[in-house]
Protein backbone atom coordinates (compact mmCIF):
# COMPACT_ATOMS: atom_id res chain seq x y z
CA UNK A 1 0.00 0.00 0.00
CA UNK A 2 1.41 3.71 -1.05
CA UNK A 3 0.36 6.52 1.20
CA UNK A 4 0.98 10.01 -0.03
CA UNK A 5 4.55 8.64 -1.60
CA UNK A 6 5.21 6.33 1.15
CA UNK A 7 5.14 2.37 0.88
CA UNK A 8 3.43 1.01 3.60
CA UNK A 9 4.13 -2.10 3.73
CA UNK A 10 1.46 -3.95 6.17
CA UNK A 11 -1.40 -2.34 7.96
CA UNK A 12 -0.14 -1.64 11.06
CA UNK A 13 2.94 0.35 9.81
CA UNK A 14 1.24 3.50 10.16
CA UNK A 15 -0.56 3.47 13.62
CA UNK A 16 1.02 5.46 15.92
CA UNK A 17 1.78 4.54 19.34
CA UNK A 18 0.29 5.80 21.84
CA UNK A 19 2.67 8.38 23.62
CA UNK A 20 4.72 7.32 26.73
CA UNK A 21 3.02 8.47 29.91
CA UNK A 22 4.77 11.70 30.93
CA UNK A 23 6.73 12.46 34.04
CA UNK A 24 6.21 16.80 34.86
CA UNK A 25 10.06 17.41 35.92
CA UNK A 26 9.28 21.41 36.33
CA UNK A 27 12.80 22.27 37.53
CA UNK A 28 14.18 19.16 35.81
CA UNK A 29 16.47 19.16 32.49
CA UNK A 30 14.68 20.34 29.33
CA UNK A 31 16.16 17.22 27.79
CA UNK A 32 12.97 14.88 28.89
CA UNK A 33 11.94 12.39 26.40
CA UNK A 34 8.21 12.72 26.75
CA UNK A 35 6.93 16.43 27.74
CA UNK A 36 4.02 17.50 28.61
CA UNK A 37 1.61 19.22 26.20
CA UNK A 38 2.52 23.10 25.68
CA UNK A 39 -1.58 24.03 26.34
CA UNK A 40 -2.61 22.65 29.48
CA UNK A 41 -6.34 24.03 29.34
CA UNK A 42 -8.89 26.88 29.02
CA UNK A 43 -11.22 28.49 30.86
CA UNK A 44 -13.03 31.65 31.15
CA UNK A 45 -11.75 34.53 32.75
CA UNK A 46 -15.00 36.15 33.66
CA UNK A 47 -18.56 35.33 34.36
CA UNK A 48 -19.36 36.99 30.33
CA UNK A 49 -22.55 38.71 29.99
CA UNK A 50 -22.73 39.42 26.39
CA UNK A 51 -25.87 37.84 24.98
CA UNK A 52 -23.95 38.22 21.14
CA UNK A 53 -21.72 35.58 19.21
CA UNK A 54 -19.51 33.90 20.13
CA UNK A 55 -21.43 33.80 23.89
CA UNK A 56 -24.93 32.85 22.11
CA UNK A 57 -23.43 29.51 21.38
CA UNK A 58 -24.46 26.96 24.01
CA UNK A 59 -20.86 25.23 24.07
CA UNK A 60 -18.85 28.55 24.78
CA UNK A 61 -21.66 29.42 27.48
CA UNK A 62 -21.54 26.99 29.48
CA UNK A 63 -17.70 26.19 28.58
CA UNK A 64 -15.81 25.86 32.66
CA UNK A 65 -12.69 24.34 32.08
CA UNK A 66 -11.42 22.03 29.54
CA UNK A 67 -7.98 20.14 29.79
CA UNK A 68 -5.68 19.01 26.91
CA UNK A 69 -3.83 15.78 28.59
CA UNK A 70 -2.74 14.53 25.42
CA UNK A 71 -0.61 15.64 22.58
CA UNK A 72 -3.97 15.20 20.44
CA UNK A 73 -7.11 16.10 21.30
CA UNK A 74 -10.43 16.22 19.26
CA UNK A 75 -13.30 18.41 19.02
CA UNK A 76 -16.38 16.72 17.58
CA UNK A 77 -20.26 17.12 17.30
CA UNK A 78 -23.38 18.33 15.02
CA UNK A 79 -22.89 20.63 12.80
CA UNK A 80 -23.29 23.90 14.20
CA UNK A 81 -22.20 22.99 17.57
CA UNK A 82 -19.58 25.49 18.28
CA UNK A 83 -16.15 23.61 17.37
CA UNK A 84 -14.77 26.39 14.72
CA UNK A 85 -15.68 29.01 17.01
CA UNK A 86 -13.99 27.48 20.14
CA UNK A 87 -10.97 26.98 18.23
CA UNK A 88 -10.94 30.27 16.65
CA UNK A 89 -11.44 31.49 19.98
CA UNK A 90 -8.27 29.60 21.83
CA UNK A 91 -5.92 30.49 18.07
CA UNK A 92 -6.47 33.99 18.70
CA UNK A 93 -6.36 34.19 22.60
CA UNK A 94 -2.38 31.68 21.91
CA UNK A 95 -1.73 34.29 19.13
CA UNK A 96 -1.16 31.60 16.14
CA UNK A 97 -0.30 32.58 12.87
CA UNK A 98 -3.53 31.53 10.43
CA UNK A 99 -1.69 29.56 7.26
CA UNK A 100 -4.59 31.76 5.36
CA UNK A 101 -5.58 34.60 3.71
CA UNK A 102 -5.60 37.05 6.37
CA UNK A 103 -3.65 36.66 9.92
CA UNK A 104 -5.94 36.24 12.55
CA UNK A 105 -5.28 40.04 14.08
CA UNK A 106 -6.43 41.36 10.94
CA UNK A 107 -9.56 38.66 9.81
CA UNK A 108 -12.47 41.18 9.70
CA UNK A 109 -14.74 37.41 9.33
CA UNK A 110 -13.27 36.79 12.71
CA UNK A 111 -13.70 40.09 14.83
CA UNK A 112 -16.56 37.78 17.23
CA UNK A 113 -13.83 35.04 17.49
CA UNK A 114 -10.96 37.82 18.93
CA UNK A 115 -13.48 38.70 21.27
CA UNK A 116 -13.65 34.85 22.82
CA UNK A 117 -10.09 35.17 22.80
CA UNK A 118 -9.82 37.52 24.74
CA UNK A 119 -12.47 36.06 27.38
CA UNK A 120 -10.48 32.93 27.50
CA UNK A 121 -7.70 31.78 29.89
CA UNK A 122 -5.21 29.86 28.80
CA UNK A 123 -3.17 28.07 30.95
CA UNK A 124 0.12 26.86 29.38
CA UNK A 125 2.46 23.66 30.66
CA UNK A 126 5.60 25.32 28.33
CA UNK A 127 4.28 28.49 26.21
CA UNK A 128 5.40 28.11 22.19
CA UNK A 129 5.05 30.66 19.97
CA UNK A 130 5.52 27.73 17.34
CA UNK A 131 2.50 26.60 15.37
CA UNK A 132 -0.45 27.62 12.92
CA UNK A 133 -3.91 27.80 13.02
CA UNK A 134 -5.63 26.38 9.67
CA UNK A 135 -8.96 26.42 8.56
CA UNK A 136 -10.05 24.45 5.70
CA UNK A 137 -11.73 27.43 4.13
CA UNK A 138 -8.19 29.24 4.24
CA UNK A 139 -6.12 27.15 2.66
CA UNK A 140 -7.62 28.12 -0.97
CA UNK A 141 -6.76 31.54 -0.07
CA UNK A 142 -3.21 30.66 1.45
CA UNK A 143 -2.02 28.79 -2.39
CA UNK A 144 -3.84 31.32 -4.07
CA UNK A 145 -1.93 34.39 -1.95
CA UNK A 146 1.38 31.94 -2.89
CA UNK A 147 1.14 32.00 -6.44
CA UNK A 148 0.35 35.52 -6.53
CA UNK A 149 4.02 36.37 -4.31
CA UNK A 150 5.65 33.90 -6.70
CA UNK A 151 4.42 35.64 -9.71
CA UNK A 152 5.39 39.36 -7.95
CA UNK A 153 8.81 37.42 -7.68
CA UNK A 154 9.23 36.27 -11.08
CA UNK A 155 7.93 39.66 -13.22
CA UNK A 156 10.17 41.50 -10.37
CA UNK A 157 13.17 39.71 -11.84
CA UNK A 158 12.15 40.03 -15.72
CA UNK A 159 11.96 43.72 -14.87
CA UNK A 160 15.66 43.84 -13.35
CA UNK A 161 17.02 41.75 -16.66
CA UNK A 162 15.35 44.51 -19.03
CA UNK A 163 16.90 47.13 -16.86
CA UNK A 164 20.35 45.82 -16.29
CA UNK A 165 20.54 44.68 -19.91
CA UNK A 166 24.65 45.16 -20.81
CA UNK A 167 25.39 45.89 -17.20
CA UNK A 168 27.69 43.92 -15.73
CA UNK A 169 27.24 40.30 -14.31
CA UNK A 170 27.69 41.64 -10.89
CA UNK A 171 25.89 44.85 -10.94
CA UNK A 172 22.88 42.01 -12.28
CA UNK A 173 23.32 39.75 -9.70
CA UNK A 174 23.23 42.50 -6.78
CA UNK A 175 19.98 43.70 -8.21
CA UNK A 176 18.64 40.06 -8.72
CA UNK A 177 19.66 38.85 -4.97
CA UNK A 178 16.71 40.05 -2.86
CA UNK A 179 13.70 38.56 -4.85
CA UNK A 180 15.91 35.40 -6.12
CA UNK A 181 16.67 34.40 -2.40
CA UNK A 182 12.82 35.14 -1.83
CA UNK A 183 12.04 33.14 -4.49
CA UNK A 184 14.26 30.08 -3.85
CA UNK A 185 13.26 30.17 -0.24
CA UNK A 186 9.68 30.30 -1.56
CA UNK A 187 10.36 27.22 -3.86
CA UNK A 188 12.39 25.19 -1.39
CA UNK A 189 9.65 25.41 1.51
CA UNK A 190 6.20 24.91 -0.91
CA UNK A 191 7.57 23.42 -3.79
CA UNK A 192 7.13 25.30 -7.42
CA UNK A 193 4.38 22.80 -8.21
CA UNK A 194 1.92 23.52 -5.45
CA UNK A 195 -0.38 24.62 -7.75
CA UNK A 196 0.00 21.60 -9.99
CA UNK A 197 -1.40 19.29 -7.47
CA UNK A 198 -4.42 18.48 -6.50
CA UNK A 199 -6.56 20.19 -3.49
CA UNK A 200 -5.54 17.12 -1.63
CA UNK A 201 -1.68 16.71 -2.00
CA UNK A 202 -1.14 20.45 -1.94
CA UNK A 203 -2.71 20.12 1.91
CA UNK A 204 -0.77 17.83 2.59
CA UNK A 205 3.02 18.91 1.26
CA UNK A 206 1.37 21.66 2.92
CA UNK A 207 1.47 20.57 6.27
CA UNK A 208 5.06 18.61 5.44
CA UNK A 209 6.54 21.56 4.68
CA UNK A 210 5.01 24.00 7.74
CA UNK A 211 5.07 21.16 10.85
CA UNK A 212 8.29 22.16 12.11
CA UNK A 213 8.99 20.88 16.09
CA UNK A 214 7.83 22.26 19.27
CA UNK A 215 4.39 23.63 17.67
CA UNK A 216 0.75 23.85 18.42
CA UNK A 217 -0.95 23.68 15.66
CA UNK A 218 -4.58 24.11 15.63
CA UNK A 219 -6.59 22.51 12.35
CA UNK A 220 -10.60 22.59 11.55
CA UNK A 221 -11.36 20.20 9.77
CA UNK A 222 -7.95 18.46 8.14
CA UNK A 223 -9.80 16.12 6.42
CA UNK A 224 -12.03 18.18 4.13
CA UNK A 225 -9.78 18.13 0.96
CA UNK A 226 -8.06 14.08 1.98
CA UNK A 227 -8.82 10.87 1.17
CA UNK A 228 -8.97 8.18 3.46
CA UNK A 229 -5.46 7.11 2.65
CA UNK A 230 -4.52 10.46 2.80
CA UNK A 231 -5.80 10.72 6.33
CA UNK A 232 -3.43 7.66 7.68
CA UNK A 233 -0.62 10.11 5.50
CA UNK A 234 -1.67 13.05 8.01
CA UNK A 235 -1.97 10.89 10.98
CA UNK A 236 1.83 9.89 10.71
CA UNK A 237 2.36 13.26 10.18
CA UNK A 238 1.21 14.06 12.98
CA UNK A 239 3.06 11.28 14.73
CA UNK A 240 6.27 12.01 13.17
CA UNK A 241 5.61 15.69 14.77
CA UNK A 242 3.88 14.45 18.16
CA UNK A 243 7.40 12.18 18.74
CA UNK A 244 9.14 15.99 18.50
CA UNK A 245 7.28 17.60 20.66
CA UNK A 246 3.92 19.02 19.30
CA UNK A 247 0.67 19.57 20.05
CA UNK A 248 -2.27 19.21 18.15
CA UNK A 249 -5.93 20.69 18.69
CA UNK A 250 -8.06 19.39 15.87
CA UNK A 251 -12.06 19.79 14.98
CA UNK A 252 -12.89 17.08 12.66
CA UNK A 253 -16.26 14.98 11.28
CA UNK A 254 -13.58 11.99 10.59
CA UNK A 255 -13.91 8.44 11.83
CA UNK A 256 -10.31 7.86 10.90
CA UNK A 257 -8.56 10.63 12.58
CA UNK A 258 -10.55 10.42 15.47
CA UNK A 259 -9.09 7.00 15.53
CA UNK A 260 -5.35 8.45 16.67
CA UNK A 261 -4.71 6.40 19.71
CA UNK A 262 -4.69 7.63 23.09
CA UNK A 263 -6.40 11.18 21.77
CA UNK A 264 -8.57 12.99 24.10
CA UNK A 265 -11.87 13.43 22.16
CA UNK A 266 -14.37 16.11 23.27
CA UNK A 267 -18.03 15.85 22.45
CA UNK A 268 -19.96 19.31 21.43
CA UNK A 269 -22.94 17.54 21.34
CA UNK A 270 -23.17 17.70 25.42
CA UNK A 271 -23.42 20.74 27.32
CA UNK A 272 -20.61 21.76 28.28
CA UNK A 273 -18.56 19.73 26.12
CA UNK A 274 -17.67 16.06 27.57
CA UNK A 275 -14.68 13.98 27.31
CA UNK A 276 -15.92 11.02 25.48
CA UNK A 277 -14.70 7.78 23.92
CA UNK A 278 -14.01 7.02 20.43
CA UNK A 279 -16.54 3.94 20.16
CA UNK A 280 -19.10 5.77 21.93
CA UNK A 281 -19.07 8.80 19.23
CA UNK A 282 -22.56 9.65 17.23
CA UNK A 283 -19.99 9.99 13.91
CA UNK A 284 -18.04 6.16 14.77
CA UNK A 285 -21.43 4.25 15.36
CA UNK A 286 -23.57 5.64 12.37
CA UNK A 287 -20.61 5.51 10.04
CA UNK A 288 -19.76 2.12 11.41
CA UNK A 289 -23.86 1.18 10.95
CA UNK A 290 -24.38 2.80 7.65
CA UNK A 291 -21.31 0.71 6.12
CA UNK A 292 -22.49 -2.63 7.37
CA UNK A 293 -25.76 -2.17 6.04
CA UNK A 294 -26.08 0.67 3.61
CA UNK A 295 -29.23 -0.48 2.20
CA UNK A 296 -30.94 0.10 5.29
CA UNK A 297 -30.34 3.55 5.57
CA UNK A 298 -30.52 4.17 1.34
CA UNK A 299 -34.25 2.36 1.10
CA UNK A 300 -35.80 5.63 2.18
CA UNK A 301 -33.89 7.86 -0.97
CA UNK A 302 -35.27 4.80 -3.10
CA UNK A 303 -38.97 4.70 -1.33
CA UNK A 304 -38.96 8.75 -1.96
CA UNK A 305 -37.62 8.54 -6.12
CA UNK A 306 -40.65 5.68 -6.88
N1 LIG B 1 -19.94 34.99 12.54
C1 LIG B 1 -21.03 34.43 13.12
N2 LIG B 1 -22.04 35.20 13.55
C2 LIG B 1 -23.10 34.66 14.17
N3 LIG B 1 -23.25 33.34 14.41
C3 LIG B 1 -22.27 32.53 13.98
C4 LIG B 1 -21.11 33.02 13.32
N4 LIG B 1 -20.30 31.98 13.03
C5 LIG B 1 -20.94 30.89 13.49
N5 LIG B 1 -22.11 31.21 14.05
C6 LIG B 1 -23.06 30.29 14.70
O1 LIG B 1 -22.41 29.70 15.81
C7 LIG B 1 -22.75 28.34 15.93
C8 LIG B 1 -21.48 27.50 15.97
O2 LIG B 1 -20.84 27.57 14.70
P1 LIG B 1 -19.47 26.81 14.41
O3 LIG B 1 -19.03 27.24 13.06
O4 LIG B 1 -18.54 27.04 15.53
O5 LIG B 1 -19.95 25.29 14.40
P2 LIG B 1 -19.12 23.98 14.07
O6 LIG B 1 -19.30 23.05 15.22
O7 LIG B 1 -17.74 24.34 13.69
O8 LIG B 1 -19.91 23.40 12.82
P3 LIG B 1 -19.38 22.59 11.52
O9 LIG B 1 -19.25 21.16 11.95
O10 LIG B 1 -20.50 22.75 10.56
O11 LIG B 1 -18.12 23.20 11.06
C9 LIG B 1 -23.67 28.02 14.76
O12 LIG B 1 -24.99 28.06 15.23
C10 LIG B 1 -23.43 29.14 13.79
O13 LIG B 1 -24.57 29.43 13.05
MG1 LIG C 1 -16.66 24.18 11.92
Amino acid sequence: MEIAGRVVRNAAFWMPRRAPSIKNTPSGPETQVARLPFLRQIGRKGAETAAEFPFSVPVVRSLTTLAFPEPVTFFVGENGSGKSTLLEGIAAAAKLPAVGSADLAGDATLVAQRTLGAALQLTWNRRTHKGFFLRAEDFFGFTRRLSAMRAEFLRELAAIDVEYEGRSTLSKGLARMPASRSLAEMEQRYGIDLDANSHGQSFLKLFQSRFVPGGLYLLDEPEAPLSPQSQLALMMMMQDMISQDAQFIVATHSPILLAYPGAAIYSFDALPVQRTEYEELEHVRLTKDFLNQPGRYLRALREASE
